[in-house]
């Protein structure tokens, strides 16, 4: 008897903009570096970004929807709707530049990633590459992190690291992260979607360094 392959975890992929992250993943699932995902849908809230246009010609199922002049908490229950439709398993969050309402972060729980360019906590919000080389760090990078109900906040799934150098300004240190991020997103959704973790408190812990302490103690 053989044995039908598992279904592939769905992605459901939030943009507002260039959407480089998002084809980072497509590339990840293309060449076998993110295996057991396909993306199910690619969702903008705004009809113009370069990102929506990019993932419609390379066939991928698309939404925009707008927030027009809508309350926050019923333009989400159109993309948490949306998002069912498609059976998404796990939300990406790539350049989507609106914040979450409670409701959506509770449909989706411990199931919404969002990828920051900076290492968090420093830096949250907007112009987070601005703000470090305005504090002067000489070290800054990206963040992969659960999404909950505060700003950049939640668990932290990964970070990677960059150098910021004197000569740095806030593009040449945008760019230099950004490689990182794409990177860093493909190899947190593999963490996640294997299940080999737990969350104790605000820490992600893979399953394989808890197998060791056990170990140790035996
Ligand atoms: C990235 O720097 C990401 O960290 C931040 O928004 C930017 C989106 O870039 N949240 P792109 O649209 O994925 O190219």
């Amino acid at each position: 008897m053989t044995h039908a392959a598992p279904r592939p975890h769905r992605l459901g992929i939030l943009i507002s903009g260039r959407g480089s992250n998002f084809l980072a993943i497509a590339e990840g699932i293309a060449q076998g570096r993110l295996t057991g995902a396909e993306i199910a849908v690619v969702i903008s809230n705004r009809r113009d970004a370069p990102g929506i246009a990019a993932a419609r010609s390379a066939g991928f199922a698309t939404e925009v929807i707008e927030a027009r002049a809508r309350q926050r908490a019923e333009h989400d229950a159109e993309i948490i709707a949306c998002l069912r439709e498609h059976q998404v398993d796990l939300v990406c969050l790539a350049g989507y530049m609106r914040l979450l309402s409670a409701e959506f972060v509770r449909a989706f729980p411990q199931r919404i990633l969002n990828i920051h360019p900076s290492l968090l906590p420093a830096f949250p919000g907007l112009d987070a590459q601005r703000q470090a080389l305005a504090y002067g760090v000489t070290v800054s990078g990206c963040t992969v992190h659960f999404v909950d109900e505060e700003l950049d906040h939640g668990v932290i799934v990964l970070q990677k690291t960059v150098p910021v150098l004197p000569e740095d300004d806030e593009h040449t240190l945008a760019a230099r992260i950004l490689s990182q991020e794409h990177v860093a997103y493909a190899e947190a959704i593999t963490r996640v979607l294997s299940g080999r973790y737990c969350v104790a408190g605000r820490r992600y812990v893979p399953i394989a360094s808890l197998d060791r302490a056990q170990a140790e103690t035996e």
